[in-house]
């Protein structure tokens, strides 16, 4: 693949998918949005990859949308941005395979708004996360006021959206944004770790208990265990249903397909 701000790399049944445009602490604008397109299309068609990995670099995971772009934009290119970031966004979100983002420094507006996109945030030590977008005059448009409040509550949504001020990795973690907090040099390690046990997992049952709580979220109580106990029982016809009953009855690891 052709990829001129994104490294991408495969190894082990881990994709990972690094943002490299440093100079502009990775900075997102519409040629990171159609590279990741297509590398998310991928790691969805390839059985091999098993568990996908967003990272960036020691400074920043990525500090927001293009600002100089946004700064020359009008209300069609606005649409035109959003179109494309929410189409992607939905990509990754909807994968189902589980994800991971590994956040170290700034992870700003577009970059935590990404973020809130995979399954799993680890933050670095050094990370700062936030939706900067109110001081420069407008809101998130990538998700952030929905995918946010969903994720923390009203109230520590509103600090983070209407002050438009960063916060640090400890204080994400106690609001919930973020799973883990490890000190920088971890970072990899632990999200390889990570990924590592989520590759063990049979991925028929991830991907239905993926459909079940994001899908569940936007359904009412009674719809969302209705799903619920459609995809448990869909599981009971699986090979890997078999295999992980008779590897536990049998006291020994389960050897999924
Ligand atoms: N869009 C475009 N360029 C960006 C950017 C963004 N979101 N974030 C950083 N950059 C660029 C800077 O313009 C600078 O480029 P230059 O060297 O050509 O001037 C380079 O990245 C380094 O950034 P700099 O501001 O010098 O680094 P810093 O360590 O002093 O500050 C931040 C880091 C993240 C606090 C600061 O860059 C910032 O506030 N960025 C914007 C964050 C934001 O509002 N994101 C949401 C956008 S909707």
């Amino acid at each position: 693949m052709d990829l001129e701000y994104i490294i991408f790399k495969v190894e082990d049944g881990i994709a990972w998918i690094q943002f490299n445009r440093p100079d502009k602490l990775n900075a997102v604008n519409a040629k990171v949005l159609e590279e990741l397109e297509k590398i998310l299309f991928q790691c969805e068609q390839d059985d091999t990859v098993r568990v996908i990995v967003l990272r960036g670099n020691e400074k920043a995971f990525v500090a927001g949308a293009d600002i100089k772009d946004m700064a020359a934009g009008d209300i069609q290119s606005a649409y035109a941005l959003t179109d494309l970031t929410l189409r992607v966004q939905e990509r990754l979100a909807d994968l189902p395979k589980p994800t991971i983002a590994a956040v170290s420094g700034f992870a700003l507006g577009g970059g935590c708004e990404l973020a809130l996109c995979c399954d799993f945030r680890i933050a670095a030590d050094n990370s700062r996360l936030g939706l900067p977008e109110i001081t420069l005059g407008i809101i998130p448009g990538g998700g952030g006021t929905q995918r946010l409040p969903r994720l923390v509550g009203l109230s520590a949504s509103a600090e983070i959206i209407l002050t438009g001020e960063s916060i640090k990795a400890e204080k994400a973690l106690q609001i919930g944004l973020v799973n883990k907090v490890v000190p920088l040099p971890e970072l990899i390690s632990e999200t390889a770790a990570l990924a590592g046990t989520l590759k063990q997992r049979p991925s028929m049952a991830l991907r239905a208990a993926k459909t079940a709580m994001r899908k569940g979220l936007s359904m009412s109580l009674k719809e969302g265990l209705h799903l619920e106990q459609d995809l448990f029982c869909m599981l009971f016809g699986t090979e890997d249903k078999k295999e992980g009953m008779a590897a536990f009855l049998e006291k020994r690891k389960p050897n999924y397909r």
